[in-house]
């Protein structure tokens, strides 16, 4: 069988605002089978005005089209530059790499219908312009996925399932993929399953709340809980907890999904002003958020242990090194289920969703479906993206 190998940059920037995430990966590809090795990754931080001005145009009531006109183009721009200094981490240049895959930034994500003069539209809009990194970077780019699954009925997410479900599945026992993001989601992948017994969806906030809480616990000084070290050394308020529990979207039957619309800083901020007025600690009110991420998690997961014969939990995103939260994790779990970082699988936690989206990417310049409809509800199995040529390839 053929043998071809080539190499592709992912991009990704989630919900947490915290900078562009780019994976420089080698694919070998035999036809039936995709092997995946991660070559090296990095991460570029935004700085305090671009995280700003990127909540702003994620915020519906304040945003401004030209602010999201510009924006489009200048991360675009930041985009490249993570492109070309991942490239030469890894004493590549671009000619040597066939694809850029980016899944740029989400500002606006609307799965549930609304109606527009009799039709039913949902929409979802991601930024950071694959014209310019094209021309940038002189290489191919792929982008703009998550609108292809959304005219064939599906939410537009989630989109990693297919290649957890491609890369994760095993025989001999049930595994759950669990990404820690600004909101945190699971893969359910029940033992030996098929791509029509994959169950993916959000869970609730996973850092949002968490990185929001520091930010004002620390008077603007930290932005996350580094190690889960406050968290650690606060005690969980189980009084709290348990009214924090009863919020309706813990209660939703899945598959469901969130975002920063449901759990941004407008709720952050209230449950903060909850915290004052029941003259909880700085400590424990992040202790007590920390277990609410690790709780919603742990309950979402322990509906399956018996089902889906799940014995692994493997756990990345940001959120794989808060200690305390990972820690909890395995706590909720039976000793029959081990909790796992992604490591374990010899990807990074920040690299995993990365890598996926440069296999998105791959896939749609093959001609490859590369959605899951039982995960996204589509109608059918689509080619997600759109390219734009490099200058490259001629
Ligand atoms: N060393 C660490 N200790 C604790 N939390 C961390 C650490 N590194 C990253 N994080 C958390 O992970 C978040 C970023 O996670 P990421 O997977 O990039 O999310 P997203 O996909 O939403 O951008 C940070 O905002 C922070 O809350
Ligand atoms: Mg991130």
């Amino acid at each position: 069988m053929e043998e071809q190998t080539s190499y592709v940059v992912g991009l990704m920037s989630g919900t947490s605002l915290d900078g562009v995430d780019a994976a420089l990966i080698k694919m070998i590809d035999t036809n039936d089978n995709l092997q995946i090795d991660l070559v090296t990754y990095l991460s570029l931080p935004y700085s305090r005005e671009l995280k700003q001005k990127l909540r702003e145009i994620c915020t519906p009531e304040i945003a401004k089209i030209a602010d999201i006109s510009s924006m489009n183009m200048y991360l675009a721009e930041i985009f490249s530059e993570a492109t070309l200094s991942i490239i030469q981490q890894a004493n590549l240049t671009p000619q040597d790499i066939l694809l850029v895959s980016s899944h740029g930034q989400t500002i606006f994500h609307q799965p549930a219908s609304i109606n527009i003069e009799g039709r039913d539209i949902t929409s979802t809009l991601q930024i950071g312009d694959i014209a310019v990194i094209a021309e940038r970077t002189g290489i191919t780019t792929v982008g703009d996925f998550r609108t292809r699954d959304m005219a064939v009925g599906g939410g537009g997410a989630p989109l990693v399932p297919y290649a957890d479900h491609m890369l994760y599945t095993n025989k001999s026992h049930g595994r759950v993929l669990v990404n820690i993001g600004g909101i945190a989601n699971i893969t359910v992948l029940p033992k030996g399953a098929t791509a029509s017994e994959v169950i993916a969806y959000d869970t609730g906030p996973g850092n949002m709340i968490i990185d929001a809480f520091v930010n004002w616990a620390t008077n603007g000084k930290h932005d996350y809980d580094r190690e889960g070290a406050i968290a650690a050394s606060g005690k969980v308020n189980e009084k709290w907890l348990t009214k924090l529990l009863a919020y309706p979207f813990f209660h939703q039957n899945y598959p469901k999904s969130t975002g920063r619309e449901m759990f941004g800083t407008q709720f952050a901020r209230i449950l903060w002003e909850e915290a004052e007025h029941l003259a909880i600690s700085l400590e424990d009110r992040i202790a007590t958020i920390t277990a609410l991420t690790a709780r919603t998690i742990a309950t979402e997961i322990l509906k399956f242990i018996e089902s889906a014969e799940i014995e692994e939990v493997i756990v990345s995103g940001g959120g794989r090194h808060n200690l305390t939260l990972f820690k909890s994790l395995q706590v909720y779990m039976s000793d029959r289920v081990s909790v796992v970082g992604m490591e374990a699988y010899e990807i990074s936690a920040d690299a995993k969703e990365t890598v996926i989206f440069a296999l998105l990417g791959y896939q749609c310049l093959k001609k490859k479906t590369n959605n899951l409809p039982a995960a996204t509800g589509a109608k059918k199995a689509v080619v997600m993206g759109k390219i734009a040529w490099g200058n490259l390839i001629v």
